[in-house]
């Protein structure tokens, strides 16, 4: 059993929990997403981590009511209980394993959409704490729908806030900025972090590879299970077939099908569209368990 020791509500659908989880706290690193259960007979909805601390071994997640189970989340109090929280999963991001002097020499520019926000902050924070300060553009729709500017602020080089409506910091989409920063203010950047919804991180894949800049997208929106079982997340990278609660959650984004990847998750919300992936896709519908059959 995991224990909530913290709960805020940070928009009107989107909250943050801070979790007692000190196994996972102290072997997690950025880029990693964690399983949760509320009870025994819960679904287990995979989530992307904002925040961990090894020393009070807690995990902090930031979710949206967007589903039943998400719904039903949104009910819990501090001091309940997650049956399950299980994690770390997914490969870490790709910096976390180079030599720090490679890191050291790259100017990083992340972009963060909407609730996508949450899972940059671990990165950033990684990086501020390891002497390398990057550019952030975070992107909602509106003012109040920023998530997280204030932890943002500690930790990120230079911080841009834009909003689709204006409403708030720059007006426009993320991809606005990126063109702003790059033609405009004349940054050079050696990689872009993108993570936020599917169709954001298309869309900013399609604007950098017109600068050449190598762009890392992180998949967790495909996710069902998070167990390599289901067969959601499967995508197409380049010449090969993924998973990306198992190879992932993070991948070129330059090599990414996009297209493919949203199609199958409108196909994969009903039993008919599921089955007729399945019957398509044969072996390899699902991912690396080895137990599906
Ligand atoms: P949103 O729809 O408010 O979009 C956030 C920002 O993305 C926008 O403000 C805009 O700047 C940019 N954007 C959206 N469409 C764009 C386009 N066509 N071109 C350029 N930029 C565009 O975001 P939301 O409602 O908070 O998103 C929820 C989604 O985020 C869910 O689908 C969820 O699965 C996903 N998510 C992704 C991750 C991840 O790891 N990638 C993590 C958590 C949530
Ligand atoms: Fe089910 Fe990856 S989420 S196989």
């Amino acid at each position: 059993m995991y224990k909530i020791v913290k709960k805020a509500q940070l928009t009107e659908t989107i909250f943050q929990m801070e979790v007692e989880a000190p196994r996972i706290a102290k072997a997690c690193k950025p880029g990693q997403f964690i399983i949760v259960k509320i009870d025994e007979k819960g679904e287990r909805i995979p989530l992307t981590i904002c925040d961990f601390d090894a020393e009070k071994g807690t995990i902090t997640i930031v979710f949206m009511a967007i589903g039943a189970s998400t719904y039903k989340m949104t009910s819990l109090k501090e001091g309940d209980y997650f049956r399950d929280f299980t994690g770390p999963l997914g490969m870490p991001s790709e910096f976390c394993d180079e030599p720090l002097e490679e890191v050291k020499k790259r100017k990083y520019l992340f972009v963060a959409g909407g609730v996508g926000t949450a899972p940059v902050l671990p990165q950033i924070k990684w990086l501020h704490n390891h002497g390398i300060d990057a550019d952030v553009i975070i992107g909602a729709k509106t003012k109040d729908l920023v998530i997280l500017e204030d932890e943002f602020k500690k930790y990120s080089g230079n911080l841009y806030i834009t909003t689709d409506d204006g409403s708030y910091g720059r007006s426009g989409m993320v991809t606005d900025t990126i063109k702003y920063l790059i033609e405009e203010e004349g940054k050079n950047y050696d990689v872009c972090v993108a993570i936020g919804p599917m169709i954001m991180m298309k869309f900013v894949c399609l604007m950098t590879k017109n600068y050449d800049l190598h762009t890392i997208v992180s998949l967790n929106p495909i996710m069902v299970d998070g167990t390599g079982m289901c067969g959601a997340c499967r995508v197409t990278v380049g010449d090969e077939v993924k998973f990306a609660c198992v190879d992932g959650p993070e991948f070129d984004g330059h090599l990414v099908d996009f297209d493919q990847a949203m199609k199958r998750q409108t196909l994969y919300k009903t039993e008919e569209g599921r089955a007729y992936l399945a019957a398509k896709e044969g072996d390899t519908h699902h991912g690396g368990c080895g137990q599906c059959n």
